[in-house]
């Protein structure tokens, strides 16, 4: 099945949108479209390691989400601590790295203690990095970077972007090769914007608790077939 994928991207970042539309169509609670969403993470994450892709990036709670209504943040911070009471173990198996992508002493206290403790259950792990983005904002991040360059003690000139990448939350990991939206929906909503400079994007109607393998496979099909230019022509490519 491998072959399907000649090329896989290095750095998979999913925006994953649309549980409460998908749970509203079925006549169901939004909090039942998100528990559908955590299963769906489940099989993306598992499918993804199988297939060797070494960096996935989930966005499971933007800063923003903190405006919603009060029942339904407490209902995704419960699922989380459900999520990595069961996955944490389960990645140490699979030596499946966790990291969180986000402002951490923001969150609730519980799910703090529960994210620490899985990162450093999985941090000698090496066959796949998941990076959840929780409480997380693109701004923020590059605002967070260039003060937390400035307190180094960098000199204006030392401020490349390859230096400043290093004070990103993603330190160390490469940039997103495939930015993948479910739902429809058709913007960034804050997510890695120094990152995503030259990410190939795919947006699929589908919703979030209905992409599975399938839905994956079909967007890293796409993904091969694309054709990155980097600011060259096509010809330098193909070295014509
Ligand atoms: C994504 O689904 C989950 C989070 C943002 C936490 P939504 O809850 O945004 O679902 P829609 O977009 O309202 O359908
Ligand atoms: C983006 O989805 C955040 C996550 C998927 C966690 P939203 O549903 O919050 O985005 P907007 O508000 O529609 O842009
Ligand atoms: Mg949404």
């Amino acid at each position: 099945m491998e072959q399907q994928f000649p090329l896989l991207p290095r750095h998979l970042a999913i925006i994953m949108d649309g549980n409460g539309r998908w749970a509203q169509a079925r006549g169901l609670a939004r909090v039942d479209g998100h528990r559908a969403g955590a299963e769906a993470v489940r099989t993306v994450v598992t499918e993804c390691r199988r297939l060797g892709i070494p960096h996935l990036t989930l966005y499971a709670f933007s800063s923003e989400n903190w405006n919603r209504p009060k029942a339904e943040v407490a209902a995704l911070f419960g699922l989380l601590l459900d999520f990595l009471g069961v996955e944490v173990p389960r990645m140490e198996r699979e030596d499946i790295r966790l990291m969180v992508l986000g402002d951490v002493d923001g969150l609730p206290l519980a799910q703090r203690t529960a994210l620490r403790h899985g990162m450093s259950r999985t941090a000698h792990c090496r066959s796949m990095t998941l990076n959840l983005a929780l409480n997380y904002g693109g701004r923020a991040e590059i605002v967070r970077a260039a003060r937390r360059m400035a307190e180094a003690g960098i000199a204006p000139d030392g401020y490349t972007e390859e230096r400043f990448a290093d004070f990103l939350y993603t330190e160390g990991q490469p940039d997103p090769d495939l930015l993948v939206r479910t739902s429809g929906e058709q913007r960034l909503s804050n997510y890695l914007l120094y990152q995503c400079a030259y990410s190939e994007f795919y947006f699929t109607p589908v919703a979030w608790p209905d992409f599975g393998v399938e839905a994956l496979h079909e967007a890293l099909r796409v993904y091969a077939g694309r054709s990155r230019r980097f600011g060259k022509t096509q010809e330098q490519i193909d070295g014509r």
